[in-house]
This record gives C-alpha cells, structure tokens and sequence, in this order.
C-alpha cells in the first residue's frame, strides 16, 4: 500500500506500508506519464520536448497519484498498481539453461500435424526453442522444400548467399566442411554475419546412413558455468575480439564479435564458436595466452558427455534451433549411406513474436 508521496529535488519519492522507498525521477515521470500513450502502446510527446528541470507544482496522493506539472499546468495522473509495477526491478525471462541429464531420454519433440491445427501444440513446440534453445518436430513430409511448411508457422526464411534453402549432404567440391561426411565439432553456424542469424532449420529428408548422429549442447549453461568456475575464462571469452570470415567466389562476409556475448545487464545472450571459419587473432602475447587456455577449456566442455546430448534423427524430423545459444554438431557417417539434410534460417524474434501473441490469447 502507497502511503507517502514525497517532492524533492529532482524526483519523488513514494514510500509503501513496508518501508520501502522508490524515487521517480520527475523528467521520467512526464515521460512515461500513462496518459502519454496511444491505446497502441506508442509514446504521444517527444522526451526532446520536456524541459530537463521540469518540477511539480502540486502533488495528491488519493486513489491515484496526481502530478500538477508548474511548467505547463499539465495534469499527470498515475494509477497505485502502475506506480508499484514501475517500482520494482525489470524482471528477465531465464531460460532453462541444460545439462545433458536434464534432456538425454527426453529430447523435447512435437508432432508437426498438431503444431499445425492446435494452437497448444504450436504454443509448447516454440516455448521449447525460446526456453531450452531448440525443439524437434516430428512427421514433417520428406518432401524438398517442406521446411517452409514448418517455418510458416511463426515466421519467416532468412535468405542468405546459401539461398533460401541449403542442401546438407556429401558434395565432390565442398565449399564447406558441412558438405562431406566428417564429424563435425560442436558449433554455431555463420558468425561471420551481422547480425549473425539467430535461428536455424534442419529438416531431414533421409538418415539411413550408419552414423550421422546429431549432438547438441547448450552454450547458454557451459558459458554460465564458466562464469562460476573460471572466472578469467569467462572473461577473456567475453571480450576478446575475434574475426570471422566466409569466402567464396560470390561471398565475402567477415564480423567481429566475442565468443561469449553478454548484453547490457551483463547476461549471457550469445555464443560464436565456429573453428572454421575463425580467423587469426589480434591479441597481446599475455592475452593470446589467456584466450587459447580459455579456448581450449572452452571447446572441450562443448564436447562433453556432461554437457553434450547426441541422438539420431529421423526422416521426416525437422530440428529448430536457437543458433545464438545451442551449438549443433554431428557424427561422422559413411557416405555410401544415404543421409540428406535441408537447412535455411530464420529469425528467433519472429518466433518470439508469434509466441508472444499465442501466450496472451491461451
Ligand atoms: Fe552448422
């Protein structure tokens, strides 16, 4: 319960029944003044034109807060539950962040024709990718080009140089080591792009080949673990630039980012790691040190059994990822198999989106 509205200098302070104190700065105050919102959620004024000295000229404390403002006479009013909503810390989705014993029997699967009709479904296959960095969707056709049946149902394709689509299967000239049959390591796909995309489909039209296992691991839990127990690990990681370059005859895309990547509350929001296509680093020799024993410790725990979930996919699978937190690698496989993958990418914030919306109307 507010009981106290208090004007000082710069800012009010509303004290509650409890003790507890928050101060509203009064230029923030006629900023976010609700009154100030279309009904669409978009801000009325421009913050340029509010004068940085602004001051009440009255303050009343009744069923609202109602602020007199001296410069003009406008009249704010503010609601008890938007002032105690305002004053608490903004909270941030965790995502479940996983061990391999957490998901090793239980990778999370949906079938795709009730993704398709039912609005449940398609709400628990995304909050999958959202909270645990992927999800696989089941009985998709093993038809070319029937990933964008699956992508159709949040989002849309983000065409790169690969096309809109991308064929993974043994090629003679590769231009990538994806097109052969070798292992590959753990990783997230072109950091070499800004922004880098942040989620990818993997739809398998056939998987008879012995061996070709799929592996995932979530970057998010390794990096925060790393945070916890190498502390200089985690940071040399975290800052660090690093390069990463894809050329070809019709590309040339280069970025440089870190390999872990926080965002401005210092959470952890992205992983980089593609051994591929890392170019050379541009340290000092006590930081080349620093980041290659990083490095090392790094790559190893993405192999890990503690961390590292491996299971086949079938045809008809289609794997979504969050390709900025979920490294995918695989198992080599014989190539006189038969194994033929499709892959393009999308956007997490399309299917944020959509989840969004399916949420609010459940
Ligand atoms: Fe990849």
């Amino acid at each position: 319960m507010l009981t106290q509205a208090t004007p000082r200098e710069t800012a009010l302070s509303l004290t509650w029944d409890d003790g507890r104190t928050h101060d509203f700065h009064y230029v923030w105050l006629r900023d976010n003044a609700p009154e100030n919102r279309h009904e669409n959620g978009q801000k009325l004024i421009d913050t340029l034109d509010i004068p940085l000295d602004i001051k009440p000229a009255q303050v009343t404390l009744g069923d609202a807060l109602q602020i007199t403002w001296a410069n003009d006479g406008h009249v704010s009013t503010y609601s008890r539950a938007w002032l105690q909503q305002h004053s608490q810390p903004t909270p941030h989705v965790t995502q479940r962040r996983w061990l391999a014993a957490h998901l090793k029997d239980n990778v999370p699967s949906f079938d795709f024709a009730a993704c398709e009709k039912d609005a449940g479904a398609l709400r628990g296959m995304l909050q999958a990718v959202r909270d645990l960095g992927f999800s696989v969707v089941t009985g998709v056709p093993t038809d070319e080009a029937a990933l964008f049946k699956v992508i159709d149902l949040f989002g849309y394709v983000r065409e790169t140089n690969y096309g809109r689509l991308f064929d993974v299967r043994v090629e003679s000239n590769p231009t990538n080591l994806a097109f052969t049959s070798r292992t590959l390591g753990g990783h997230t796909d072109n950091p070499y792009r800004r922004p880098t995309p942040t989620l990818q489909l993997l739809h398998v039209l056939a998987n008879s080949a012995a061996g070709g296992e799929s592996t995932m691991v979530d970057g998010f839990r390794v990096a925060a673990d790393f945070r916890a127990q190498y502390p200089d690990d985690f940071e040399i990681l975290n800052t660090a630039p690093v390069r990463f370059r894809f050329q070809s005859d019709h590309a040339d895309l280069s970025n440089v980012v870190t390999i872990i990547g926080t965002d401005p509350l210092g959470e952890i929001n992205a992983i980089h790691f593609n051994n591929r296509s890392m170019q050379a680093l541009n340290l000092s020799v006590i930081d080349t040190e620093r980041f290659y024993r990083a490095y090392h410790r790094f790559g190893a725990a993405l192999e890990d059994p503690h961390y590292r979930i491996m299971f086949k996919l079938n045809a008809g699978d289609a794997m979504l990822f969050d390709n900025t937190r979920v490294l995918h690698g695989r198992i080599g496989y014989r190539s006189t198999g038969n194994r033929h993958l499709q892959g393009c990418y999308a956007d997490m914030d399309s299917l944020r989106s959509k989840l969004a919306v399916l949420e609010r109307n459940a």
